[in-house]
């Protein structure tokens, strides 16, 4: 079965003062984008890097998730890590995610360049940051999306089929 780790970073989350809406967007999302089963391997924790560099070392290297989607903590307040956490851990960084949903973003809020979320691989496992609103969830994930299932066929992982009604994987021809 395909594993996707998802890990809503919120101090108020992880407290249960605020529900934790943001995660389970996510997992809705994909839901709707993917025919592909797959069961997401879920987290609730709080805004600081140690706890978050481990949850994500724990989804990469021993679940074995081929994606990881982080939601929350890209922000410049003090105890947004999110990203911080997210390079301490990858081998390789893909900026093209964040400057992808920045570009998109600035479209729909002026505060889109307050997010300092970004991507990058560990093993054969994609890393991927989202902001912390629903709503921002969204709209960022759909941008990115498309290039995910063949940024997973590089790394070796499984083969992630969307839903083209929904939204279409982009894979290049071979050359
Ligand atoms: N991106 C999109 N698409 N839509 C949004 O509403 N909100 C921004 C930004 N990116 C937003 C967005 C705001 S207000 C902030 S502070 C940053 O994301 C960081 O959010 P985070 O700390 O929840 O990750």
């Amino acid at each position: 079965m395909v594993k996707i780790g998802v890990i809503n970073v919120s101090d108020r989350a992880s407290q249960g003062i605020y529900e934790d809406i943001p995660g389970k967007e996510a997992v809705r999302l994909m839901r709707e984008y993917l025919v592909t089963e797959f069961e997401p391997v879920y987290h609730v924790i709080p805004d600081e890097q140690d706890q978050i560099e481990d949850t994500l070392k724990t989804l990469a290297d021993e679940d074995g998730c081929c994606l990881v989607v982080t939601t929350g903590g890209t922000g410049p307040a003090v105890r947004d890590v999110t990203p911080e956490a997210t390079e301490a851990v990858c081998e390789k960084m893909l900026p093209g995610f964040g400057d992808a949903m920045r570009a998109e973003s600035l479209n729909i809020v002026p505060t889109a360049i307050l997010s300092r979320q970004t991507a990058g691989t560990r093993g054969k496992c994609l890393i991927v940051n989202l902001p912390g609103k629903p709503k921002a969830i969204q709209e960022c994930l759909e941008v990115i999306f498309p290039a995910i299932p063949y940024c997973i066929d590089l790394l070796e992982g499984p083969h992630l089929e969307t839903n083209p009604d929904v939204l279409k994987a982009f894979r290049p021809k071979p050359k």
